[in-house]
């Protein structure tokens, strides 16, 4: 019997992780299963409803570095991962000191180590032309005071599946990292409270329309995706004058709070 064709999707309880599924089910109409990930259970059983393909949903705290419920299923189906979407991930906002250091460890946990270690899961299940996208952020460009963890782990996620990818570049596979600036999700709330910053409300992107490009840019086989004209420059911008100058712009920038 050949194994089950399937696609994994973490942080599919809302936002781009759930705009992704959508995705999926446009692009791989042939998939047996999509895997949900995420804690919201109730969330994911919406989603799942919602789409025509059948779903199993993994209520998993990827802050608690057991992945094991994921890891049984793995074993235990053999499938053929098509696609995995590594989307799960959460920002703080505010000064280092100033926030709790479960919190601040946490986002270390669930944006880097859940995403290494599902990654490292989940190859050994991809055949040639299986495809990863990993979402990071435009905060990979540059350090950012006040989103000083959350910067790191994303400069953490574009550094790691672009070796990724070019040491697996033998296996056909399609590797992308995704580095939007600011889009219209929960994300922000969570992040932020009830402030924003301003500049960021301004180039706020529509999730639906950076999670195409991502589809697109990794049906291409592209290492980055990035949406908008405004974050394409600041990445420009973030190659070519020293950190040290725009790192003080940002830190003037972040430094006053205000909608
Ligand atoms: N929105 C932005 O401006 C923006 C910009 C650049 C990059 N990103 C990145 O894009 C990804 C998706 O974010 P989003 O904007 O779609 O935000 P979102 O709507 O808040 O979605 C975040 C997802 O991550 C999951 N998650 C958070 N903590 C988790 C934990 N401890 N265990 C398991 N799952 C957890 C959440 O599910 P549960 O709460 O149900 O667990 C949710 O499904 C994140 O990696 C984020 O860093 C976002």
């Amino acid at each position: 019997m050949s194994s089950k064709r399937i696609g994994i999707v973490t942080g599919a309880s809302s936002g781009m992780g759930r705009d992704f599924i959508f995705e999926i089910v446009r692009s791989y109409p042939d998939l047996d299963e999509i895997w949900m990930v995420a804690r919201r259970e109730e969330r994911m059983r919406k989603v799942a409803k919602r789409i025509p393909m059948a779903a199993r949903i993994f209520a998993m705290d990827l802050a608690s570095g057991d992945y094991s419920l994921l890891e049984e299923e793995l074993k235990k189906e053999a499938p053929e991962v098509k696609i995995l979407i590594n989307s799960s991930g959460f920002g703080r906002y505010g000064l280092f000191l100033e926030d709790d250091r479960k919190s601040q460890t946490d986002m270390v946990r669930v944006n880097c180590e859940a995403l290494t270690a599902i990654t490292h899961m989940v190859l050994p299940y991809m055949k040639s032309h299986g495809r990863i996208i990993n979402m990071a952020s435009s905060a990979a460009f540059l350090p950012q005071p006040k989103f000083t963890v959350y910067a790191a782990t994303k400069a953490y996620v574009l550094s790691f599946t672009r070796a990724l990818k070019t040491e697996l570049a033998d296996r056909n596979l399609k590797i992308t990292a995704v580095c939007p600036g600011p889009v219209a999700t929960e994300f922000f709330g969570n992040a932020e409270g009830s402030s924003k910053l301003w500049y960021k409300e301004m180039i706020m992107a529509k999730s639906k329309k950076v999670v195409k490009l991502a589809f697109k840019d990794c049906s291409k086989n592209k290492d980055l995706s990035v949406y908008g004209w405004s974050i394409r420059g600041f990445y420009v911008i973030s190659k070519i004058f020293p950190h040290s100058l725009l790192l003080k712009i940002v830190g003037k920038l972040n430094s006053k709070d205000q909608v």
